[in-house]
């Protein structure tokens, strides 16, 4: 795959079930309103490969294909890879090397916080290697008004990566867009908190 402009992102954390697919997909979303976006599924789960084709539709020029051998060059302006949940995946150092940024979804627990430290090591030596690369956390799944507990700061703090100050709240329409094959971009109205917090994202991520 070609550089360039390109803006790639890989969604990664060794900690199953803390959000990467949802992210991945969504973040894509909004991002293939602005540009034309590549999601690549690298998870041989294949969660993403039955969304199957979606460029073009509702003006969202997302492509959605699974990673391998036969990945399309472009021309895209942001391509997201949705990882395995697994360090030890054979693709992860691959699709790491060629990106700009990885984001690591995590459950604002201790104990998801601590979960995440394997892979938080792991980022940060990549990062060491290759100082240009971007990582951070992304909080998911807070629920409304609660703050982060002393002992998830704690966490935070000792696993050395930033978090992003935009979040992903607990939202029973990120399950049902999930089940329904959509975005949170085509739930209408009553998804418009979880595309505002997705847009603040964003614009956080594309400088
Ligand atoms: N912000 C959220 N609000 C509500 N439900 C969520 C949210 N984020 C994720 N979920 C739900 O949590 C579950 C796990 O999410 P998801 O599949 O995105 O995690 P994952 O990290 O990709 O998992 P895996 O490690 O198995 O690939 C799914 O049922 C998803 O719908
Ligand atoms: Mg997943």
């Amino acid at each position: 795959m070609t550089s360039g402009a390109v803006l790639r992102i890989a969604v990664f954390n060794g900690k199953g079930g803390c959000g990467k697919t949802t992210l991945a997909w969504n973040l894509a979303m909004g991002l293939g309103r602005r540009a034309a976006t590549l999601l690549l599924d690298a998870d041989p789960q294949g969660s993403l490969a039955y969304w199957a084709e979606w460029s073009g539709r509702d003006g969202i020029a997302v492509t959605v294909q699974e990673w391998g051998a036969t990945m399309d060059a472009g021309p895209y302006a942001f391509v997201v890879t949705d990882c395995a949940p697994r360090l030890e995946a054979e693709e992860l150092a691959e699709i790491v090397a060629g990106a700009d940024l990885v984001l690591l979804p995590v459950l604002p627990s201790p104990l998801d916080l601590w979960a995440s430290r394997r892979s938080a090591d792991w980022i940060r030596e990549q990062q060491e290697r290759r100082p240009s690369l971007r990582a951070a956390f992304v909080l998911n799944q807070v629920e409304a008004q609660s703050a982060l507990s002393r002992a998830a700061q704690v966490a935070i703090a000792e696993l050395g990566l930033p978090v992003l100050q935009a979040a992903l709240h607990r939202r029973a329409v990120y399950r049902s867009a999930a089940l329904e094959g959509l975005s949170v971009y085509h739930m209408g109205k009553r998804a418009s908190a979880a595309q505002a917090e997705l847009e603040s994202l964003i614009e956080e991520i594309v400088k």
